[in-house]
């Protein structure tokens, strides 16, 4: 049954995780580049801040798994940040590759017209200021006329950063667990930020849980989704969009 609540939604239903999952260093533009050559529309990424305020991708708040420096990466400036190997733990392949700024990145989808998910992933205790960059940064870069990011976030006070920044770029709440008074506080949390999406684990999706955040007006998409039986069943509940690894294993035609 179609639901002419539901807010507007331009999005394919594939997003590439991190670029191009595990195969190749996430969130790297070498990441993203493989994405798009196994026929990718969108890519999620992670967002933090720099010591010096820069916008740049990286998933952990340590730089030791994925660079080849260490420490708090929300403490070093850019500078610094920008003279890392963000590819040599990958593989030889891809030694060297750089941390890119999410401006590089945005720029690089602009102009390949592909479409872009920002998680935002503070570094602790700059979750608001590290919302609000993210949505200055990509209200300056992105035009109007093109179809918009999507931010997503776990971090309630990074959504409102970003809201208070871009308030017309569309928002979706990530969330991990829904029993009853989570989930309850999770719809009353996307509602009031404006969201037009709960990002949910997976695993949590059932048919009664899509039809009750559809009726709150919300879509519903999913991470991180790498096996076939789980992507089906997502598509069978009606689910709106699905982040994987899997850009080998997933066609985004489908
Ligand atoms: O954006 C969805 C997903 O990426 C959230 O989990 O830990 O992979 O950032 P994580
Ligand atoms: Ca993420």
């Amino acid at each position: 049954m179609s639901n002419t609540n539901l807010p507007h939604w331009p999005y394919p239903r594939w997003i590439a995780h991190r670029g191009a999952g595990r195969l190749a260093p996430e969130n790297t533009l070498a990441a993203f580049r493989l994405g798009a050559a196994h026929g990718y529309r969108m890519f999620e990424c992670d967002a933090k801040l720099s010591a010096d305020g820069v916008v740049f991708l990286m998933h952990d708040t340590l730089l030791d798994r994925t660079t080849n420096g260490s420490g708090s990466s929300g403490e070093q400036p850019w500078g610094a940040l920008a003279q890392l190997d963000a590819g040599s733990w990958h593989s030889r392949a891809y030694a060297g590759e750089p941390l890119p700024t999410l401006q590089a990145v945005a720029r690089w989808c602009l102009a390949s017209h592909l479409q872009l998910n920002v998680e935002i992933k503070p570094t602790p205790g700059q979750e608001e200021q590290t919302g609000h960059a993210v949505g200055i940064l990509m209200n300056s870069i992105w035009p109007r006329s093109r179809v918009q990011p999507l931010f997503t976030s776990f971090q309630p006070a990074s959504l409102q950063g970003a809201k208070d920044a871009a308030p017309h770029i569309p928002r979706g709440l990530l969330v991990d667990q829904f029993a009853d008074e989570t989930g309850d506080q999770a719809l009353q949390t996307a509602s009031q930020l404006g969201c037009s999406a709960l990002v949910l684990n997976h695993a949590l999706w059932t048919a009664e849980l899509v039809a009750r955040v559809h009726s709150a007006g919300l879509r519903c998409s999913s991470y991180t989704v790498n096996d076939e039986w789980a992507a089906q069943r997502l598509i069978d509940l009606g689910t709106d969009g699905i982040i994987t690894d899997r850009v080998d294993l997933f066609s985004p035609a489908a």
